[in-house]
């Protein structure tokens, strides 16, 4: 899979998963824009491609923000002209009861991980259409399963496998797929603040748990949600729209622990 002379926009893209994908992106020959809230670990991981001999440039955006989102786009045409390939990726989880859900709260997950597709996607249309380009969306292996705690989250996340689906039937005739990507366990700081969250025990058993739930034997990394990102993105997946693509090491399958 080659990329070369195409143009990427990774949001989320400074840290874990995003972040191995704006590399993957480069690797195979792309220029990569990463729209990032953290600025500095934006450009930091944008120097980063470059140093690797990639063209790259990192932009400080919000993605709940109609304004921002425009400001990277723009800057993505003014730099290159063009934009292929829109990578969904940022997220946030706030894992919390009930009953500590507060509206604040909750409208900013669904703002970050669901209305923040919307966003921009609608406003990079133009430039994926003009280039027949692809769109995919990092949704979760809990918009399908999911765990006390993560109401807002899941409903985000179900909210993109949606979304996704209906951009397809619309955009198709247009010229643009758009997929969608479930991880599960993937090893990026959002598991680690997780972690981080618990004693160092009860971390380490948490931990081993979940690994010996996979199928596969390990917890995943972004390098394998970047994969399989880059196939939906490629020529390979040319007949491919609507759907949303499990990655989790087959964890999601269990209906009993090992
Ligand atoms: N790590 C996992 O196990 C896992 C599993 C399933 C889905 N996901 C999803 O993958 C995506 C990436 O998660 P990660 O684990 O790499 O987390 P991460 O915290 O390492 O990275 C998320 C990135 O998104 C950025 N971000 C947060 N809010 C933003 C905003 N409003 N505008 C722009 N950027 C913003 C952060 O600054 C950060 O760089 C998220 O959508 C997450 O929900 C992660």
């Amino acid at each position: 899979m080659r990329f070369d002379d195409t143009v990427a926009l990774i949001t989320g893209g400074a840290s874990g998963i995003g972040r191995g994908i704006a590399q993957a992106f480069a690797e195979h020959g792309a220029r990569v824009c990463i729209a990032d809230l953290d600025g500095p670990r934006a450009a930091e991981a944008a120097d980063a491609l470059r140093r690797g001999g990639a063209e790259a440039f990192a932009i400080t955006t919000d993605v709940a923000d109609a304004a921002a989102v425009a400001a990277a786009i723009d800057a993505v045409e003014a730099r290159w002209g063009a934009l292929h390939h829109l990578v969904n990726c940022a997220g946030i989880d706030r894992p919390m009861p009930l009953d500590d859900l507060d509206e604040a709260t909750y409208d900013r997950v669904i703002a970050v991980d669901q209305k923040s597709v919307y966003l921009t996607t609608r406003r990079a249309l133009p430039l994926l259409e003009c280039s027949g380009g692809t769109v995919v969306n990092v949704s979760s292996v809990m918009a399908w399963y999911t765990a006390p705690g993560y109401v807002a989250y899941t409903a985000a996340k179900a909210g993109v496998i949606g979304m996704t689906r209906a951009l397809a039937v619309e955009l198709g005739p247009r010229g643009v797929r758009v997929n969608a990507i479930c991880p599960g366990f993937i090893d990026t700081p959002i598991w680690q603040r997780n972690l981080d969250a618990m004693t160092p025990e009860a971390a380490a058993a948490f931990a081993e748990r979940v690994r010996a739930l996979h199928p596969i034997g390990r917890r995943g990394t972004p390098a394998d949600i970047a994969d399989a990102t880059l196939f939906l993105c490629s020529g390979a997946a040319r007949f491919i729209t609507g759907t949303h693509l499990i990655v989790d090491g087959g964890v999601s399958l269990r209906l009993t622990a090992p």
